[in-house]
């Protein structure tokens, strides 16, 4: 885990500092665990926890993070999760995630107030990613959704890290 210490200064004594430890997540020992615990397994579900779990806890940034699946005509369900709770259903034509199935693309929200129908599931939210989930056939099953409470807190590397995992896992089933 690659971490980076902050020390606050002025909270206390001169002698004294306090320090804050921010996780950043490290993708490459993060690939290497998903896939020694996913070995064999082709469940989906049961590779959306393993993931989640593991992602979840791996960065301070990651404030939710979870799938939502496909489970009918332009319809996600929620699926594995961490975090406070999540909304049940979305519609394709709605929110970060919506738009994430109907493009099949990417989405990169800095400021999650200024993307024209964002669905707010907690109000602490700052900024998110989302990401299609694709099979081995290539059919978009789920999108990946992590938000944070702290603006602007995704770049490109985490969508293409993120990605690739995605791609390594899901495309086994
Ligand atoms: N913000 C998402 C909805 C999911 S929750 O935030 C967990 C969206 O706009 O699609």
């Amino acid at each position: 885990m690659r971490t980076a210490i902050c020390q606050i200064r002025g909270l206390a004594p001169a002698s004294a500092a306090w320090h804050i430890r921010v996780m950043t997540i490290d993708y490459d020992s993060i690939t290497k665990t998903i896939a020694a615990l996913t070995e064999g397994e082709t469940d989906a579900v049961a590779l959306m926890a393993t993931v989640v779990c593991e992602l979840h806890h791996a960065d301070d940034r990651f404030d939710w993070t979870g799938f939502y699946r496909v489970t009918g005509p332009e319809m996600l369900k929620i699926g594995p999760y961490q975090g406070g709770h999540g909304c049940l259903t979305i519609p394709f034509a709605r929110g970060v995630c919506g738009a994430t199935a109907r493009t099949g693309e990417v989405q990169l929200v800095d400021d999650v107030d200024t993307f024209p129908g964002h669905i707010a599931c907690a109000s602490s939210t700052r900024s998110e990613i989302v990401l299609p989930v694709r099979n081995r056939a290539g059919e978009i099953i789920a999108v990946l959704d992590i938000d944070s409470d702290r603006p602007g807190a995704f770049t490109q590397q985490d969508a293409d890290h993120l990605a690739r995992i995605l791609s390594e896992i899901f495309g086994r089933v």
